[in-house]
């Protein structure tokens, strides 16, 4: 596959189609991070970081959720409050209007049902998506690649931070990568947690017509950038995608990372 340019923030926010993004990513059947078991992968860790890992507080916040609302349908169980953050407006506003369920906007009725069924608390669809918009209280303007990325705002640590998705997005080059988590991990009290999910080993994916870069990690870098970070891995796991061909060149990752990881120290 050619190289494709770095897809910068100001491109996400010029073109960054939400719900095209949803329907081609997220789609119950055919949606491309269905098909390769990310999603379920997803949830189902997710599931786990805010009951048997023990992830929970006051307050969460919710970098680069983009369109989308799953990453959140745990987290509502196990914090008071989540700040969701994004850097494009129309991302911010698409992600609103899916948590008031407002017409037009993507279906995630399944894939709350399916939240419901692992948490196994015999919660219903309609009180999941009460108590999701009962629990995320705004979102914000940020951009990762700040020292601080909720600037102009300074807000108060929080006791998490998760990211799914953003960060290979956002970054141009490992090092970047690595002054991004510095960043992100600013925002997080001593003894908190950052939960952070990626696709590995991908070059770049496909919307509306356009190439978006994705910059390409591994594993290995993982480990030891989150580490390097003033971090404690509690929980990392791998999960390896099958090779289809029309499927990869729609998005190239060969496999996907999620991490719970406990902050011991500034760096
Ligand atoms: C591929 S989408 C991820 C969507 C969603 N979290 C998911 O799991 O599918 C990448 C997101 O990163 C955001 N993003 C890109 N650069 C950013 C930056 N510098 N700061 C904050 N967010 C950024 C984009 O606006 C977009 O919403």
């Amino acid at each position: 596959m050619e190289k494709t340019d770095f897809t910068d923030k100001d491109t996400y926010q010029e073109i960054f189609d939400p719900h095209a993004y949803c329907n081609i990513y997220y789609d119950p059947k055919s949606g491309l991070l269905v098909v390769d078991g990310f999603l379920d992968f997803a949830l189902r860790k997710l599931c786990e970081a805010f009951t048997i890992r023990g992830v929970k507080g006051k307050t969460l916040i919710d970098i680069g959720h983009g369109p989308t609302i799953y990453q959140d349908l745990s987290a509502c169980e196990a914090f008071e409050e989540i700040i969701g953050a994004d850097y494009t407006d129309r991302n911010r506003e698409y992600y609103e209007r899916s948590l008031r369920n407002e017409p037009g906007t993507f279906d995630w009725t399944k894939v709350i049902q399916k939240v419901c069924d692992l948490e196994g608390k015999g919660m219903t669809v309609e009180e999941k998506r009460k108590k999701l918009l009962n629990t995320v209280k705004k979102t914000l303007k940020c951009d990762v690649l700040k020292s601080n990325p909720m600037e102009p705002l300074i807000l108060p640590k929080v006791d998490c931070v998760m990211s799914l998705g953003c960060l290979e997005c956002a970054c141009s080059d490992l090092d970047t990568y690595r002054q991004v988590l510095k960043n992100v991990s600013s925002l997080i009290k001593i003894g908190g947690y950052l939960i952070v999910s990626e696709i590995l080993n991908c070059s770049s994916y496909l919307l509306g017509g356009k190439r978006f870069s994705c910059l390409a990690l591994t594993e290995d870098f993982m480990r030891s950038a989150i580490t390097e970070t003033g971090f404690a891995i509690v929980d990392l796991e791998v999960i390896p995608r099958k090779y289809d061909k029309e499927q990869y060149e729609l998005c190239n990752h060969d496999s996907s990372l999620f991490v719970v990881a406990r902050k011991e120290r500034n760096v």
